[in-house]
């Protein structure tokens, strides 16, 4: 076996790297939490690329300044992602969403299906054409069985010319393992 994955989000950053170059290109972090992923797009954005992250506690931002230090090419909005059509953004290469709360953080401060579907609405209308929207959910928690609900039937409604959407999960993973949602804004129709 070339590669063995035991997380959903591990597996989506392998696909994005296979199949996407985010090099100079302007993407955005839709739950900043303790900034790994914000990191992550950093470094595949590199030095002329830029990263826009939200998350709606001042302790996720905090501890991800304090970790990461300053960036020219990072901004940090205290805003929830549903508000990200308020921000000016041209055109976006990428948008990630790890779902749920924050780890060892207050868990009833959790991302909601109903805000996380607004945002992807408008993340998917600002998406560049051959960009991709990624969404770890995870539907083992009392907001996140609603909420991967909700963002699958919202993924299944978008027309299938402009935009491919999908999911992937582990089958013999117990207790509701995470489930990875992809929308990929189509080249050709
Ligand atoms: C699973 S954590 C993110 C983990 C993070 N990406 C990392 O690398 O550490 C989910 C985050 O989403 C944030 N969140 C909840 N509702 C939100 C919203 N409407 N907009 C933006 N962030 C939100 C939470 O505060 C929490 O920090």
């Amino acid at each position: 076996m070339k590669h063995e994955f035991n997380s959903a989000m591990a597996f989506s950053k392998f696909y994005l790297q296979q199949n996407y170059s985010f090099e100079g290109e302007a993407v955005i972090d839709a739950t900043v939490g303790n900034g790994h992923d914000t990191e992550w797009l950093l470094e595949a954005v590199g030095p002329e690329g830029h990263v826009t992250g939200f998350d709606i506690q001042a302790e996720a931002l905090e501890s991800t300044r304090n970790r990461l230090g300053n960036f020219e090419n990072l901004a940090l909005q205290l805003d929830g992602h549903e508000n990200l059509m308020q921000y000016g953004f041209q055109e976006i290469a990428c948008v990630l969403y790890n779902l749920g709360y924050l780890p060892r953080g207050d868990k009833s401060i959790s991302t909601q299906g109903t805000t996380t579907i607004q945002s992807i609405q408008a993340a998917s209308e600002l998406l560049k054409v051959g960009g991709v929207i990624m969404m770890i959910a995870y539907p083992g928690h009392n907001a996140g069985k609603a909420e991967c609900e909700g963002v699958e039937s919202h993924l299944a409604t978008y027309d299938q010319r402009r935009f491919q959407t999908w999911k992937f999960t582990f089958l013999n993973q117990k207790n509701n393992p995470p489930v990875m949602y992809c929308l990929e804004k189509r080249r050709t129709s």
